[in-house]
């Protein structure tokens, strides 16, 4: 049945849709970015052709948090709206990088914060997917070593940088750069530059992420803060449950 990581993604995202997605109600749904959420707008795809839900699936608007989120829109037959047009979503689907017992979140691995923020707080909704590896061991940041992703206008990266060091006690703080792929540092879909900046545990992450906030030239961190109503874990099994 494929491979058990995929399964378990795919088990998470076919379950947090088919509990939390209202097709007679929702009109405006986001998509997240990441690996997960393929498999969130695969199923939504599905219901598309259902007999029972097509005339009202066919009628949903979706809004992206990047391109790869734009991508798995239209791939999977859905119609894709801007959010400039729907600032408000009625539901919103999210991978993440870690994920407390507060559901609290550590999101852009893949560098698409800015966007993803932007959904998740316009959305009435807001639903997180994953597998059971994103669950952190006690606090945020025990599990992802990568640090908070802190997306920065370009020319502000080093004094940012130095402020994440010298003034809010950050271990490191790295620019992310592109690899084999693309070299130099990773470009945003907004333009913009994103630092890794590692704290170890996080205490108090709604502090935090107001802190960083507050520095010149931030544009957005990837804490993501009393927003999620519910989280859905996947393991490779095909079992799910579920963090309210
Ligand atoms: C993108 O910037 C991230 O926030 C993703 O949502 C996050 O990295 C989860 O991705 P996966 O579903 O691929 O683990």
């Amino acid at each position: 049945l494929g491979h058990p990581l995929e399964n378990a993604k795919r088990a998470a995202a076919y379950r947090a849709v088919d509990e939390n997605l209202d097709v007679y109600k929702h009109r405006v749904i986001g998509i997240g970015s990441g690996s997960t959420v393929v498999y969130v707008a695969q199923r939504i795809g599905q219901y598309l052709k259902d007999d029972e839900y097509r005339d009202y699936v066919s009628k949903f608007t979706c809004v992206a948090t990047g391109y790869q989120s734009k991508q798995l829109i239209i791939e999977n037959g859905l119609s894709y709206g801007i959010i400039e047009q729907y600032p408000y979503v009625d539901i919103a689907f999210d991978g993440a990088d870690e994920i407390d017992p507060n559901l609290n979140l550590i999101k852009g691995g893949g560098a698409c914060l800015f966007q993803e923020k932007l959904v998740s707080t316009s959305t009435k909704l807001f639903i997180v997917v994953a597998d059971t590896s994103k669950k952190s061991y006690t606090k945020l940041g025990s599990r992802w070593t990568q640090g908070v992703p802190v997306e920065v206008v370009p020319v502000a990266f080093a004094r940012v940088q130095h402020d994440l060091l010298k003034l809010l006690n950050a271990r490191t703080v790295t620019l992310r750069q592109g690899g084999k792929s693309k070299m130099g540092p990773v470009v945003t879909d907004n333009m913009n530059f994103i630092l890794d900046a590692c704290f170890g545990d996080i205490d108090d992450p709604g502090t935090l992420h107001q802190k960083i906030k507050s520095l010149v030239g931030v544009v957005e961190t990837g804490l993501f803060v009393d927003n999620a109503y519910k989280c859905y874990l996947g393991d490779s099994d095909g079992e799910v449950h579920t963090i309210v």
